[in-house]
């Protein structure tokens, strides 16, 4: 097993076990209303899309805004390893009798299985800055096949780790730019320029923050016309 892969596994069941955490969702679909920056986003990408893929989806909330707020929202494929954020989802839509929502359970290696071209629209939360970098280089040159010409790509990125932060939430450094905490990647810490260098083949639509925490580091938001 390589680096990456050890990485990747050791990711997969922190995660997995964080989602067992999880309750059930309480809200209903038609309860679910603007409330944040980046539930305004959604709610465009659910206007501006009407195919959209959530890679790294957890429990499929930002499928489920979308789709509530998103107004041409057809269909959404939500892939994730964690089978626990997977079983939620699908709780969700089922107690919610959605059927134009997807969720698989799977690595990053399922989006080879997609056809080019094939959405409209892609979302990554939280997912391409918490993954050893050559998985994400990967995810990024997949949702580029995937995604058609003139696709939006929504990407949320953590807060950007400055030397007083990465003290303070007590990480580790793992290899270039990557930082643990307990020895499990949480964060690949790249400045916004850098990220937008990864996506030369976009449009830069809007850059955004987005406060998770109050009074926090704010998290990142950038959305992405394809060209
Ligand atoms: C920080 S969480 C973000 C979850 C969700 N997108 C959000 O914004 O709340 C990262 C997610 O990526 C998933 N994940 C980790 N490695 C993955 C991989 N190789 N392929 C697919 N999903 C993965 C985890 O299970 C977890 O749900």
């Amino acid at each position: 097993m390589n680096n990456s892969e050890e990485l990747n596994k050791k990711l997969q069941s922190f995660w997995n076990e964080m989602f067992t955490k999880k309750q059930n969702n309480t809200i209903k679909l038609n309860e679910i209303k603007e409330r944040t920056i980046l539930d305004s986003y959604l709610k465009r990408l659910g206007r501006d899309a009407s195919q959209i893929i959530d890679f790294g989806t957890g429990s499929g909330y930002a499928l489920f805004v979308a789709k509530a707020l998103g107004k041409n929202m057809q269909y959404g494929l939500g892939i994730d390893t964690s089978p626990h954020a997977i079983q939620l989802a699908q709780q969700f839509c089922e107690d919610e009798k959605i059927d134009d929502l997807e969720f698989i359970c799977h690595d990053h290696t399922y989006l080879k299985r997609i056809p080019s071209n094939s959405f409209d629209g892609a979302i990554c939360s939280n997912v391409l800055d918490v993954l050893p970098p050559d998985t994400t280089a990967i995810i990024i040159q997949e949702l580029n096949r995937i995604l058609k010409h003139n696709g939006k790509l929504l990407i949320k990125l953590n807060f950007y780790l400055t030397n007083e932060l990465i003290e303070k939430l007590k990480m580790d450094l793992l290899g270039k730019n990557m930082y643990a905490i307990n020895g499990v990647l949480r964060g690949v810490n790249y400045t916004t320029e850098t990220w937008l260098s990864m996506f030369p083949n976009y449009k830069l639509i809007a850059l955004d923050e987005y406060e998770r925490l109050k009074e926090g580091p704010k998290d990142r938001i950038i959305y992405l016309q394809k060209a």
